[in-house]
């Protein structure tokens, strides 16, 4: 089964190697990859690289445009452009626009289009706050239609013990499961 594939990138800049590592693997598979950035992650230059560094790499991945304006996000939805939407990395920032039904950056403007057509969105949330101002986030979200976690962990408990990471290794567990409309279990 070939996915066309919504792959969103939001700020946490410590894990775009990571997620490009999985967006890589995805693509390798023969699935058809749509990426998709944040403002922050498309603009901002920070010690883990810079924003035309990520571009860069993504366009070694997939041969498609970056989606990276809120009017080009828009069109997901009504031309039904991907069967899921995953966003790797998502930081505690966008889950709580989503949370909140903001809809103010490309990702979460992308998030938007798709749900109005009942399709699944899954997330690799990676933040500090997880367990802390995030939490209530979480929350509501994991307790929403079409919407599903990739499971995590707390990374650092001792030092860090707000922060949870996704195991990115069960994203595609994950994907597969959300696209029958199933939370991918543990989810803790
Ligand atoms: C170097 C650096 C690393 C960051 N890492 C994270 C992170 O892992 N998780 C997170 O939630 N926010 C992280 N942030 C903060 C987000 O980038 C910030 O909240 C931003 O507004 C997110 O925008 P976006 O959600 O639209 O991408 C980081 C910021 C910087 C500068």
């Amino acid at each position: 089964m070939k996915l066309n594939i919504g792959y969103a990138l939001c700020g946490s800049f410590c894990t775009h190697d990571k997620a490009l590592k999985y967006m890589r693997i995805l693509k390798d598979k023969g699935h058809n990859i749509i990426p998709i950035l944040s403002f922050n992650s498309a603009g901002i230059d920070t010690r883990f690289g810079t924003a035309a560094q990520l571009k860069e790499q993504i366009s070694l991945i997939t041969d498609n445009p970056i989606i990276e304006t809120i009017e080009d996000a828009e069109p997901i939805g009504p031309k039904q452009m991907c069967d899921i939407i995953i966003i790797s990395p998502c930081t505690g920032n966008t889950l709580g626009k989503l949370s909140a039904g903001i809809t103010d950056t490309p990702v979460t403007m992308a998030v938007k289009s798709h749900l109005r057509i009942n399709r699944p969105v899954v997330i690799a949330l990676c933040t500090n706050d997880a367990l802390g101002a995030s939490a209530q986030n979480i929350g509501k979200l994991i307790n929403t239609k079409n919407v599903f976690f990739v499971p995590m962990h707390q990374d650092d408990p001792h030092r860090k013990p707000h922060s949870l990471v996704a195991n990115f290794d069960l994203l595609e567990d994950t994907m597969l499961s959300a696209l029958e409309k199933a939370q991918f279990q543990p989810v803790f």
